[in-house]
């Protein structure tokens, strides 16, 4: 019965909304994995079994599918202005060049359950498709003759979204960077001194404050001690009566966010907090590293990720969760080769006291770095916003201590990744050449 179901659906008939009832009834209920075939894809293997997240519930109408699409993504595009957006398109000069590649739809290059065809950041068209629309590159530019149309996407050069750190304007701006600067910092946090600033009439919250039904002096100590009594924030706060003592999604996750909306959603958005998306509907348990694609620590296994994970609720420790915290987890060779580079050493000294954070470098620094808004700066909980294409660690990152060429170099190189950037990077990126040389014309003209 199902198998029938599904060959009818796969050959493009119409859905009667009997088989459609049929369908939609085993699509929440029965074995969804019969209906896709292979390994599971990169992004979206934690929530592939939400069909009805990217089909909706009519399960055949493409512009049901452009709207899930763009409802999890197009805020993330908007905001690097996304240099092929849908209104570059809808400009009738540019209306011609739908009729070689449509670039208004999203499944035009991401078609989902093709592993077969499927490149690095669930890309489903060849290499060179930039060739439909730029023919002309060699021409307008004597410089890019030589280059095959395989490589304008190669690291360091072009994406077709994100161009923030890569277009030449930029490049020409920081021609001169050394390759490493001589104030290297990021910001410092800015959650507590702000809090103070607008709570100047606030005392801090003592162990005979507390308010929990019952307590061990243990929890009490560690809360006392803790940025959240300085905040006034309560141990019923987080545990809501009567449950007071739950471990659950409650307390580990919906109470945190009604105090830190940025961060709670920032985790929805990433790898580690996707399955609990409020759009996928309670779909799923918390992410595990059992359920991961990557080497995970064996201990870990059946460990729940949750904001818990990371900071331990009564005590947060900011300093463990940069980088202990993952190393519990994580034991890919690019994390287990972190301590021993010059980034792992620097924060070696930072736990012994002898550098501050604003000088060092943890995995947090560049998975889940600190952005800074005016005088607020707070700390990106979405670990996939710099991290595909990596030419977004560029501005949110590096540039921050390194120069823009030293950069690109280091970021096109995948053994230094690999290695975790413990030693200087092989070659020198040709992008920065192209530049001197626009420059070296200029001036003769
Ligand atoms: C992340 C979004 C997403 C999710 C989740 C998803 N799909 Fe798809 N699915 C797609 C896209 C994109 C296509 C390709 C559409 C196209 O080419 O027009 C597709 C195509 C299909 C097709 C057509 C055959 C094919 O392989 O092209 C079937 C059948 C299908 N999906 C079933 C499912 C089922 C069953 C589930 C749940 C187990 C599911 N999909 C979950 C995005 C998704
Ligand atoms: C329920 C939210 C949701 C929906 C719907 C959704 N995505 Fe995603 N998608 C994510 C998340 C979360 C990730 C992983 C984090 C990241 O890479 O941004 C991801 C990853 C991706 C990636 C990176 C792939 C990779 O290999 O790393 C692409 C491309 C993508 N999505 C395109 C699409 C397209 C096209 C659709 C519509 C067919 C779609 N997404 C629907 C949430 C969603
Ligand atoms: C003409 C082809 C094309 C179209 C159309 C397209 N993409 Fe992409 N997408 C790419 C390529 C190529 C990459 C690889 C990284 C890059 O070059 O920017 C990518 C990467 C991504 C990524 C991961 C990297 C990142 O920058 O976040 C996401 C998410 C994504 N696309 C979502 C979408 C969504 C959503 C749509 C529809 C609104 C869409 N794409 C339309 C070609 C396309
Ligand atoms: C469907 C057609 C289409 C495809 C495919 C396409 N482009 Fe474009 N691209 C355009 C249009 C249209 C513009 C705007 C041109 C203009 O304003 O003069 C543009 C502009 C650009 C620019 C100029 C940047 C800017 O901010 O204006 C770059 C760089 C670029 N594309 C690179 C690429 C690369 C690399 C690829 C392949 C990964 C690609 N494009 C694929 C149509 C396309
Ligand atoms: C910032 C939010 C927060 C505050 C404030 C807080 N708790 Fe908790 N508490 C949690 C979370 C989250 C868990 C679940 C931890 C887990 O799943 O590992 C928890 C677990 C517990 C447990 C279960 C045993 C354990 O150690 O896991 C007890 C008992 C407890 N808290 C007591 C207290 C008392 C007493 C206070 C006040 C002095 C307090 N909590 C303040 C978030 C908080
Ligand atoms: C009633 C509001 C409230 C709740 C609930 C709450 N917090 Fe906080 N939290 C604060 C305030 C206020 C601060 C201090 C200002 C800041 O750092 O943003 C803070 C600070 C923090 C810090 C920074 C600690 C430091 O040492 O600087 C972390 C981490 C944190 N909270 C995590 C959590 C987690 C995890 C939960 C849920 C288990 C949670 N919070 C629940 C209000 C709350
Ligand atoms: C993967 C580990 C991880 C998870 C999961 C995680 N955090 Fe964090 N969080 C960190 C790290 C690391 C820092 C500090 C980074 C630094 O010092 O630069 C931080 C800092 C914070 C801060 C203080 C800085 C700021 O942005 O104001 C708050 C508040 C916070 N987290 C709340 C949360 C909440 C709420 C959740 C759950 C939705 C959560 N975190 C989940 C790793 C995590
Ligand atoms: C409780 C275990 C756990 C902890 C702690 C943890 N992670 Fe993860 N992390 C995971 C899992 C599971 C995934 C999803 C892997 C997958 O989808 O295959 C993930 C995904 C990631 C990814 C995305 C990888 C990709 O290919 O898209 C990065 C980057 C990452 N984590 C970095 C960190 C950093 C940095 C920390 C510490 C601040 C950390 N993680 C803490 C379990 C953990
Ligand atoms: C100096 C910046 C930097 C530091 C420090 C760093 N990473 Fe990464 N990490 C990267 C880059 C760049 C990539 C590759 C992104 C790409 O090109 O796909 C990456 C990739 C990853 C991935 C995905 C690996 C995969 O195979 O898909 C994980 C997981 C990860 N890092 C975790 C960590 C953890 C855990 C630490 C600390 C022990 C850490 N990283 C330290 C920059 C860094
Ligand atoms: C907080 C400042 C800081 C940030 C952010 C930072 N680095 Fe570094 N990095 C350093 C310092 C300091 C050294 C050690 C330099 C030395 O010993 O000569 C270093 C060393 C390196 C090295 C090794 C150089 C060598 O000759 O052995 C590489 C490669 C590197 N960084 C790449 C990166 C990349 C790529 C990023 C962004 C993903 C980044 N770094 C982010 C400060 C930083």
């Amino acid at each position: 019965m199902i198998h029938y179901n599904f060959k009818f659906w796969h050959y493009g008939l119409a859905i009667t909304a009997v088989l459609a009832g049929a369908l939609g009834y085993n699509l929440i209920e029965g074995d969804k994995t019969f209906y896709i075939s292979g390994p599971p894809t990169h992004g979206h293997h934690q929530i592939e079994l939400a069909c009805t997240s990217c089909h909706g519930d009519a399960f055949d109408d493409r512009a049901v599918m452009q709207n899930a699409c763009e409802s999890c993504h197009l805020d993330a595009l908007n905001k690097t202005s996304d240099t092929h957006p849908q209104s570059k398109f809808t400009d009738p000069r540019n209306a011609e060049l739908l009729q070689n590649l449509d670039a208004t739809q999203c499944v035009t290059c991401h078609r989902e359950h093709k592993p077969e065809i499927t490149r690095p950041y669930g890309v489903t068209l060849a290499k060179d498709f930039c060739a439909h629309c730029h023919q002309e590159i060699a021409e307008e530019r004597a410089s890019h003759a030589e280059f095959g149309f395989d490589t304008c996407s190669n690291s360091g050069c072009h994406n077709y979204h994100d161009n923030t750190a890569l277009y030449e304007n930029f490049l020409r701006k920081h021609v001169k960077d050394p390759s490493l600067k001589d104030r290297a910092t990021v910001p410092a946090l800015s959650g507590m001194a702000l809090w103070l600033k607008a709570n100047k009439q606030a005392t801090p919250l003592t162990a005979a404050d507390q308010d929990a039904p019952q307590a061990t002096a243990a929890h009490i100590a560690q809360w006392a001690n803790s940025h959240h009594a300085q905040a006034q924030v309560n141990c019923t706060d987080c545990h809501a009566q009567p449950e007071w003592q739950d471990r659950g999604l409650a307390v580990s996750v919906n109470s945190c966010q009604q105090c830190h909306e940025k961060q709670t959603d920032g985790f929805f958005d990433g790898k580690h907090g996707m399955r609990l998306n409020p759009a996928l509907g309670n779909a799923f348990s918390p992410m595990s590293p059992a359920l991961a694609t990557l080497p995970m620590d064996a201990s870990a296994k059946h460990k729940s990720l949750t904001c818990v994970s990371c900071h331990a609720p009564h005590e947060p420790d900011l300093q463990f969760a940069a980088t202990e915290a993952c190393l519990g987890c994580h034991q890919d060779q690019h994390s287990k080769n972190f301590k021993p580079s010059a980034h792992g050493q620097s924060w070696a000294a930072v736990e012994q006291g002898e550098l501050a954070q604003e000088a060092a470098v943890s995995c947090a620094t560049c998975h889940l770095p600190r952005i800074k808004k005016g005088r607020k700066v707070h700390v990106q909980h979405n670990q996939s916003a710099t991290l595909q294409p990596n030419s977004k660690m560029i501005r949110t990152v590096c540039t921050q201590c390194h120069g823009v060429e030293f950069t690109l170099s280091a970021l096109a190189d995948p053994e230094l990744i690999k290695n975790n950037f413990s030693t200087a990077p092989a070659n020198h990126h040709t992008s920065m050449d192209l530049v001197r040389d626009r420059i070296q014309q200029r001036k003769k003209k």
